[in-house]
């Protein structure tokens, strides 16, 4: 059944959202829709709906929903280990490391759960590198626009004061930059520089890519300044370019020191990572450092288990990738209410002339999962198994909406 939601709520989802407003702190916007099951590209609410995910739980579903053999996966070690704590070894740290030293290009990983605690981690190695060479090298640069995190340190290097204003002060030191001005950087960077954090395309900040040039000169900089370049691939990264990360679609590769990850790593269970070059990875020493729930065995199988299937899946979304972007500019040759599509892989963004919430409302209706950010950008975060028979299908909802809004527009 693909039918629209109801315009007002039925019983049973009223009752859930009822509950959460009564319980739950009220810092979540949610749209009215509860989401019961997943298979592949689609999920379902209670009553059976059907809707195709274009969001993938912000970038998180990779494979999609109910993918065998992460199921399969997270099945077995269910009921083998689920956590351990990082006092002792279990068998699959090392071998996920391993792995993502083999994938990046950086030696040595660190484990955590979210995006939000791999950019703390990382802002500590810049700090303690900076550290260890002077007691003021403790400045990170880092971008307008960007988002890194909900936490002290990361807010403090997010470049949105919607995001910082109730918590100041927070850590001193940041400095921010207009993203791809590189006299700006120039001028932000010396020698109290401990660290440059960026995204190589600002996801939340409405789906921006960094240039070649801007990230170049950034690697210059911390080479001269002895700092860390630090690169945030929570949203942009992990196969969702097209390449196992964003700084690798460039040529000739601008090698970070430091990258962060987390969101699509596990499928869906909580894992994030560090991965640092020997340079980088020296500045934390036994102690500084841990996380309880950390890398455990649970969430580290089901890496690796989704890192094999990664390995087939890159051409694929390349090609879908590809061929979403060429729909989309299409829809924009048609309707006035396109400004720009920005992006690339599976990771796009649609920037309007007018508000996305309603079209995201409506699109709801429609039976397709999408969500807007910075009031007027679409982003779609399809998951790595998408073909074009989805994209198909989620690009005639997106036109037939856009028809109306020019409608109303004009
Ligand atoms: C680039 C970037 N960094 C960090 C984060 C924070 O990740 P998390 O919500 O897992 O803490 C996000 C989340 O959207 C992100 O997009």
């Amino acid at each position: 059944m693909t039918s629209a939601i109801p315009s007002v709520a039925d019983n049973a989802t009223q009752s859930v959202m009822d509950l959460e407003r009564e319980y739950l702190l009220q810092n979540y916007a949610r749209y009215p829709l509860v989401l019961a099951r997943g298979k592949g590209c689609y999920v379902y609410d209670p009553e059976g709906r059907r809707y195709i995910d274009f969001i993938t739980g912000i970038g998180v579903n990779a494979l999609g929903h109910a993918h065998p053999r992460i199921v399969k996966t997270i099945r077995e070690q269910a009921a083998l280990l689920i956590h351990s704590s990082n006092l002792y070894y279990h068998p699959y740290q090392g071998k996920l490391a391993k792995r993502l030293a083999e994938m990046s290009g950086l030696q040595r990983a660190f484990f955590c759960n979210s995006g939000t605690e791999a950019v703390e981690g990382a802002l500590k190695m810049a700090r303690a590198h900076g550290h260890a060479i002077h007691s003021e090298k403790y400045e990170i640069v880092s971008l307008e626009n960007s988002f890194h995190g909900r936490t002290l340190g990361a807010l403090s290097v997010t470049g949105q004061a919607k995001y910082r204003n109730d918590f100041e002060p927070l850590l001193s030191g940041a400095k921010f930059v207009p993203i791809n001005d590189i006299a700006a950087l120039e001028a932000a960077v010396n020698e109290r520089t401990a660290g440059i954090v960026l995204e190589l395309i600002q996801g939340e900040g409405g789906i921006y890519p960094l240039t070649h040039e801007f990230a170049a000169k950034a690697r210059e900089l911390v080479d001269h300044y002895n700092a860390l370049l630090i690169a945030d691939e929570t949203q942009c990264g992990v196969g969702r370019p097209g390449t196992y990360f964003a700084y690798q679609r460039s040529h000739p590769v601008i090698l970070p020191d430091v990258v962060v990850a987390a969101k699509p790593v596990a499928c869906g269970i909580p894992l994030g990572f560090i991965l640092a070059n020997e340079k980088a990875a020296a500045a934390i020493k036994s102690g500084m450092h841990g996380s309880t729930f950390g890398g455990g065995a649970l969430a580290c199988r089901v890496s690796l288990e989704f890192l094999d299937l990664l390995d087939e899946l890159l051409p694929s979304i390349q090609r879908v990738g590809g061929y979403f972007h060429v729909k989309l500019n299409e829809l924009a040759r048609k309707h006035s209410s396109i400004k720009e599509v920005r992006g690339f892989g599976l990771m796009l963004g649609m920037e309007l002339t007018i508000p996305g919430k309603q079209i995201v409302l409506d699109a709801i209706a429609e039976g397709l999962l999408i969500n807007c950010t910075h009031e007027t950008v679409l982003r779609f975060l399809p998951p790595y198994i998408v073909t074009e028979k989805e994209v198909d299908q989620a690009v005639k909802i997106i036109g037939k909406l856009l028809a109306k809004a020019d409608g109303q527009v004009s």
